[in-house]
């Protein structure tokens, strides 16, 4: 640890949104209560994130694992994502948000899938800040996916098997090209990473938080980002080095 550094803002923050079914419960109210407000959250934690300067910003929203889940509840999961995009798409795209889906297909209603590429393709070329919506994502699925490309690629005699490097991995997962989480945060009191980033998260830096998701707002996003200030990042190197590196 070491003093706060108010330049030492996250590139790259990741949040696993827990808390939204307690929040509910706590006031007597549904799940997809619970579910509702968390997506207010989500809209409001995009506008303060980019106002606190953070470029990429990563939420995980429904896990492969969710699939087990009751089924309204995942039909309400899937409904919400579907509202999203087609209520926030706009403002996205004229603040000039790029919006990728990272996760599986497979399981998604056409619409959904639709609707997914009309985000993608409309927000393409927006670069003020990148908006990562992990839904249907499992970082193990992810890994597994990218292994089984690069094998297709190796029996098919175009990649050369003994050559593959982390780098090469890291092309090929759903995030190739962006930069790794510097910050993951995870509401809720609970101090797992439940399957997200698992790949990407081997240097981040993590922050975990009672608040409930749904109660997470700009303070209790700058309080993260200022535990992240007062971090020590070495990247597996000594402190200097790692600040020549950088
Ligand atoms: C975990 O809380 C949260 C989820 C499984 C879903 C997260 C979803 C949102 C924040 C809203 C959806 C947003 C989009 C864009 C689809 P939990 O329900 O497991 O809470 P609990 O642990 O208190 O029961």
């Amino acid at each position: 640890m070491s003093e706060a550094d108010p330049q030492n803002i996250p590139a790259h923050v990741a949040i696993v949104m827990d808390g939204n079914g307690r929040w509910a419960q706590q006031r007597g109210l549904s799940r997809q209560e619970g579910h509702r407000k968390g997506v207010e959250a989500l809209r409001q934690i995009v506008r303060d994130a980019g106002a606190e300067g953070i470029g990429h910003l990563t939420v995980f929203s429904f896990s492969t694992q969710n699939w087990g889940r009751p089924k309204l509840e995942v039909n309400f999961l899937m409904s919400l994502l579907q509202r999203y995009i087609e209520s926030d798409l706009a403002e996205l795209h004229s603040e000039g948000v790029r919006v990728r889906i990272l996760g599986r297909r497979t399981g998604l209603s056409d619409k959904i899938c639709q609707l997914i590429d009309r985000a993608e393709t409309l927000t393409a070329d927006n670069t003020n800040m990148y908006l990562q919506i992990a839904f249907n994502y499992g970082a193990r699925e992810e890994i597994a996916d990218a292994a089984s490309r690069l094998a297709r690629r190796a029996a098919a005699g175009t990649l050369d098997a003994a050559a593959i490097t982390p780098e090469i991995l890291d092309a090929e997962m759903l995030t190739g090209g962006m930069p790794d989480p510097d910050l993951i945060i995870r509401t809720s009191g609970e101090y797992r990473l439940s399957n997200f980033l698992l790949w990407q998260s081997a240097y981040t830096e993590f922050y975990f938080t009672d608040t409930l998701w749904p109660d997470f707002d700009r303070e209790a996003l700058k309080s993260a980002i200022d535990f992240y200030a007062k971090r020590d990042r070495r990247f597996g190197m000594l402190s200097a080095q790692a600040s020549e590196a950088d």
